[in-house]
């Protein structure tokens, strides 16, 4: 995973390199690193643990103005200064910061121990550092040196070389790693995503799988495997710098729960993807013919953990308005189960980052087996959205804790819209079709009135925080949100959380309840409530303390809890975009009172970016 960033130009590089670190620390924060050209020799200072290790190792003074840095997840060798990256060549005159995973380093590693390299690192970057100094002969220059050790790499790649021996050049080159050329004024930027350019260029260059940029303060070159010049068109990145700050709030994780009424809104275009006397959504991005609707008669989802999650709200949306069968997929499992890839079906990706490997390479199986996959990508110009068919951006805006909040919700809103599209063209109603859309637009201010309940979530959370373990349950279209609800509780508290289908209790589950096993259960008003009070009745009767969030106002429902959260009403079809909320509170106010490393748990980064 790891995040990569160099600049050269004219302004000092270590600040400019630190600060892009500090926005990529999402993409790993077990060490850090810079090298830098100092005199006539480039240094390297790498630190395990956050930034701020790294930062208090920095020489108060470093003046260069070249430099490259990362922030490392760490696959190959354990967390340590020494795996910590850039890694230099043996004699000094090669420094490199690498963003994934060399799968033939084993081999490439022997053979370059037989020439004499002498390995300092555990990791499988470090053989880049040799390959190119090993290539850089006399006879090749710096980027054929590159070019010719990226021919030996089998893997994924997103790496940035520093030259001892050329003070004004850095090389980056791409296979499967993201990584974005920043045009400045007189100085050039290379990083892992465009973030890291925040304050210095909005002009981006996105190299594609296969590219090496060669960039100077002054210029920058884009060629292909061939080392043929190519033109890339130069585009420009919306980022405000505000909004990837944390402002007001202790984390980004309040921050980002507290902004999803906006995020929401944004989803549906602030109300433009909505046609309100139609009854019905507009998404232009899908580049789906109307007569393209016609012939979908499955509909497949590819997503990971939290976006898994909004595929699953999003199916029950699609199936109940539009009728069409919605299967959501593991991409991971997707990918190796020999997917049968059918003409009739829309495949359909589900990322935030977009940059997550599992899915990618679900994707790239489809699309190697001829089918057409549109993508619900947040990171503008990330790799999945470049690699779809066509798609629609959720527009949560970045999203800097690792745990999603505003990115599920912004997804399962961009879902419920495609769902009311194909529910109208086939057998919703236009009446149905506004009622839709009213409700919809009213979904920013109920999320609104929901996060007011945060007070109280946080002095429920004192009270379930010393539980080693916590059940999540629900039934129909509120099942997802339980193992949402489960997920965001383990990865930020490391409380152990379950969710299960309310059906499912007797079936197994039960035998956990005792009084050391609180339940929070989701009980919505309408059909199946009868049976949520009996399950929650049947938990109670084994002592189980019950946390229940609910939308209805029957008496019963305070019987049967021990504590009992009320959420405005919203249509059914749409109210997992509102359950979810209590949840994400609950999981942030207890991993508060246990003291975590809320917006980077331990042992998790934010873009899974190696399968
Ligand atoms: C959970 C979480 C992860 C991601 C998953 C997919 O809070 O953040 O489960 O949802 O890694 O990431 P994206 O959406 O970037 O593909």
């Amino acid at each position: 995973m790891c995040g990569i960033v160099g600049y050269c130009g004219p302004r000092k590089a270590m600040p400019v390199l630190i600060q892009g670190l500090r926005q990529l620390e999402y993409r790993g924060y077990d060490s850090s690193g810079v090298a830098f050209l100092q005199g006539d020799s480039i240094n390297v200072v790498k630190k395990q643990g956050k930034l701020v290790n790294l930062e208090n190792a920095l020489p108060s003074r470093a003046a260069s103005t070249i430099g490259i840095a990362h922030t490392r997840w760490a696959t190959h060798g354990g967390v340590s200064d020494e795996n910590a990256h850039p890694h230099l060549s043996g004699n000094g005159k090669v420094a490199v910061v690498h963003n994934g995973i060399i799968d033939n380093f084993v081999d490439l590693r022997r053979e370059l121990q037989d020439k004499g390299y002498e390995f300092k690192s555990e990791t499988d970057s470090e053989v880049l550092a040799h390959l190119i100094d090993y290539y850089l002969d006399g006879t090749r220059g710096p980027e054929e040196a590159v070019s010719a050790a990226l021919d030996r790499i089998e893997g994924t790649y997103g790496i940035i070389v520093l030259f001892k021996d050329d003070s004004e050049l850095l090389i980056g080159a791409r296979n499967g790693s993201p990584l974005i050329v920043g045009v400045g004024e007189k100085e050039m930027i290379l990083a892992s995503d465009a973030t890291a350019f925040i304050g210095l260029s909005r002009q981006a260059i996105f190299l594609d799988d296969g590219e090496m940029a060669v960039i100077s303060p002054r210029e920058y070159r884009t060629v292909n495997r061939h080392q043929q010049e190519i033109q890339k068109p130069v585009e420009e990145v919306d980022i405000e710098a505000a909004e990837a700050m944390k402002g007001e709030y202790e984390h980004f994780l309040i921050k980002e729960i507290m902004e999803q009424p906006d995020a929401v809104s944004r989803a549906m275009g602030e109300g433009g993807r909505l046609l309100k006397d139609f009854g019905t959504a507009k998404l232009g991005g899908l580049n789906l013919e109307k007569r393209d609707f016609f012939d979908i008669n499955r509909i497949h989802i590819l997503a990971m953990g939290t976006g898994y999650y909004a595929g699953m709200v999003g199916a029950g949306m699609i199936e109940n308005l539009a009728r069409i069968p919605v299967q959501v997929f593991d991409a991971s499992e997707y990918r190796v189960s020999n997917p049968i890839v059918q003409r009739d079906t829309l495949y359909l990706a589900i990322s935030q980052s977009g940059e997550t490997a599992d899915t990618i390479m679900a994707v790239k199986e489809v699309q190697n087996k001829g089918g057409r996959v549109l993508g619900i990508v947040n990171v503008v110009g990330s790799t999945l959205a470049r690699l779809t068919e066509g798609g629609v951006y959720t527009h949560a805006g970045p999203e800097k804790s690792v745990a999603s909040t505003k990115a599920f919700t912004s997804q399962s809103t961009v879902l419920a819209l495609m769902a009311l599209l194909l529910g109208r063209m086939r057998d919703v109603p236009v009446r149905r079709g506004k009622e839709l859309v009213d409700a919809l637009l009213e979904l920013p201010n109920k999320i609104h009135r929901t996060l007011g309940l945060r007070d109280r979530i946080r002095e429920l959370a004192k009270k379930y925080k010393d539980y080693q373990s916590i059940l999540y349950m629900a039934r129909g279209n509120q099942y997802a949100i339980a193992l949402e609800g489960a997920l965001k509780l383990k990865e930020i508290s490391y409380i152990h959380a379950e969710g299960f289908s309310s059906g499912g209790l007797k079936h197994g589950p039960l035998a956990l309840i005792s009084e050391d096993m609180p339940s929070v259960f989701i009980a919505m008003d309408g059909e199946t409530l009868e049976k949520d009070i009996n399950n929650i009745q049947e938990v109670r009767a084994r002592k189980g303390p019950t946390l229940v969030v609910t939308d209805s106002d029957d008496p019963r429902l305070e019987d049967v809890s021990d504590d009992l959260l009320r959420i405005p009403k919203t249509d059914e079809v749409l109210s997992p975009i509102l359950t979810v909320v209590p949840m994400q509170l609950f999981a942030y106010y207890v991993a508060l009172e246990l003291g975590r490393e809320i917006d980077q748990p331990r042992n998790l980064a934010k873009s899974v970016t190696v399968e």
